[in-house]
């Protein structure tokens, strides 16, 4: 099948389709499994998991059905996962869990979820008690040798700001290919993209709808009346106004949908364009991240104690 939609390179080599599907959901095996089975259709070839997701298996069940029936060879999907908190300590072990889920040899992209560090068997929001030490320069020889041994195709970075990835390049024998991080157009994240692209690190974007119906997200976006007067004149959605908004950046974007008609909403994002006018409106707008991920901070265990502190002044 021929590869569809537009893909940006990465720098130690492969291309990020510019959309993907993100599977951020809990406990829906067989809504994800459809969903990825869509999308393939539907022309997506990036696929967004994380070891966290638990969506791991949905994901790999999708794709071994598409590739026994030859929908997709595995050459022509781009797989992300991401190594969790409680995982810093063995990415060899975690790549190894994560793929043995995904039934794949290797993934393309295997990126440290966020710098944090926490004990196997915490629960969401973390105590004092289960925050341990950053050790990042150890934690990412551990996905270094992830690469060299074949297991993943490029990694990198999500959740880390300028500082963090500056303080990296000091020790790094191989450089992060993308950051993925929040970004949407209440979001614009300029000074990590410009830093990003002189380090020829790509970004990714997560939460580009806002996340509206998850327990991190908001509506904001949707709602947004210069969003929604643009996406009108266009005879566009909201939803198409924000993921166009994020590939005219120069970024990917992942997006979650296991809705058949928005996952091909989603998608038609590519024969059209804003205007000079709807970007400048959209440069305007208030920024106001909306995952703060207060629940990582607090002034005894965590390496950070203030919100400033976790993302560098970068809120
Ligand atoms: N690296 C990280 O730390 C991190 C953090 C968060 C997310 N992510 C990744 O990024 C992916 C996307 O982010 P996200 O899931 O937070 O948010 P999102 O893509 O911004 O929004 C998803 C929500 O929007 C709805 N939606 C999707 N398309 C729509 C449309 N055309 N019209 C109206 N509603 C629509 C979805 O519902 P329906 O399913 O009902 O359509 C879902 O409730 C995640 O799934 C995950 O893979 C990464």
């Amino acid at each position: 099948m021929e590869f569809v939609g537009q893909t940006r390179e990465l720098n130690g080599g492969g291309r990020l389709p510019v959309i993907g599907l993100g599977t951020a959901a809990w406990n829906k095996f067989e809504e994800i499994k459809s969903a990825v089975i869509v999308a393939l259709q539907v022309g997506y070839r990036h696929f967004d998991t994380a070891s966290y997701y638990g969506s791991e298996g949905a994901l790999g069940a999708a794709l071994m059905e598409a590739f026994q029936s030859g929908v997709v060879k595995r050459e022509e999907v781009f797989v992300t996962t991401k190594l969790w908190d409680d995982e810093h300590d063995d990415p060899l072990a975690a790549i190894s869990r994560s793929l043995k889920n995904l039934q794949l040899e290797y993934v393309d992209l295997f990126l440290l979820h966020w710098p944090v560090r926490l004990r196997k068997g915490y629960s969401l929001p973390p105590k004092e008690e289960d925050f341990l030490p950053l050790d990042i320069k150890s934690t990412w020889r551990g996905m270094e040798t992830c690469f060299e041994m074949g297991l993943t195709k490029a990694i990198g970075l999500s959740n880390f700001s300028c500082k963090k990835i500056e303080d990296l390049f000091s020790y790094a024998k191989i450089l992060p290919a993308a950051n993925q991080v929040e970004m949407h157009p209440m979001w614009q994240q300029k000074k990590l993209r410009d830093y990003c692209s002189k380090k020829r690190i790509q970004v990714c974007a997560w939460s580009p709808l806002g996340g509206q119906n998850t327990t991190w997200g908001s509506s904001v976006l949707m709602d947004n009346p210069i969003i929604q007067e643009i996406a009108q004149k266009h005879g566009k959605t909201v939803a198409q106004v924000l993921l166009r908004w994020g590939i005219e950046q120069g970024v990917c974007v992942v997006t979650r949908s296991f809705n058949k008609g928005r996952i091909t909403e989603n998608f038609q994002i590519f024969d059209w364009c804003l205007t000079a006018e709807d970007s400048e409106k959209i440069n305007k707008l208030e920024q106001r991240k909306i995952v703060r991920a207060e629940h990582l901070v607090n002034s005894t265990t965590s390496p950070y104690r203030t919100v400033e502190e976790l993302w560098d002044g970068e809120i």
